[in-house]
């Protein structure tokens, strides 16, 4: 979904005083391996949270030779019967492969039709650019799976932002949105501690 890249690379100045669309790229002369490789993903997430789930990203913030390439990746883990909560990526279609255990994944088309799977070791998964979509760990043990975008910086919104955002959306206007009373409405925002 990224424009196509005008040069072989442009490793991204993270700490450039100007802006551009994506990063500009650290002079030639410093570029060396290390640019191309990030060893970010090797390590388990902490799954310790409200959805048992982490997300480790390699985009072009943590992995800065992705800058212009129209590529990131993602290594999610699930404690046993956690969720990677709904969510969208604005900029980018994901595809994903199960390492370890049995995923549920899902996603919602702009028809709002709700398609599904349930998923095992080896299986993939494509999730339509900007779809809103979840994993649910359904096995018995932990899960992994690897997810890949093409985009350099999918970005992310999370469904429950409605609920977390700074500052915070008017009670009025969720509580009219999702029909409930403010009591429901101020008892989801402080589970998520906003
Ligand atoms: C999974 O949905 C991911 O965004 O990595
Ligand atoms: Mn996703």
């Amino acid at each position: 979904a990224d424009p196509d890249p005008l040069q072989d690379f442009c490793i991204a100045d993270l700490n450039a005083s100007i802006s551009v669309n994506g990063f500009p790229c650290k002079p030639a002369s410093q570029v060396n391996a290390n640019d191309f490789f990030f060893d970010g993903l090797t390590k388990e997430g902490n799954t310790a949270n409200i959805f048992g789930s982490n997300v480790t990203a390699a985009n072009v913030l943590s992995f800065p030779g992705l800058n212009t390439l129209g590529a990131a990746m993602n290594r999610v883990d699930y404690a046993p019967g956690g969720i990677n909560p709904p969510h969208s990526h604005p900029r980018a279609t994901e595809s994903g492969v199960v390492i370890q255990g049995q995923l549920l994944v899902g996603f919602v088309t702009t028809q709002n039709v709700f398609y599904s799977k349930v998923l095992s070791v080896g299986e993939m998964f494509v999730i339509p650019k900007g779809l809103v979509h979840f994993q649910k760990n359904v096995g018995t043990g932990k899960a992994l799976a690897f997810t890949a975008f093409n985009s350099h910086l999918p970005g992310v919104e999370l469904s429950i932002s409605l609920f977390t955002s700074k500052p915070s959306i008017p009670n009025d206007v969720l509580t009219q949105t999702f029909q409930v009373d403010d009591a429901v409405v101020n008892a989801i925002k402080s589970k998520f501690g906003s």
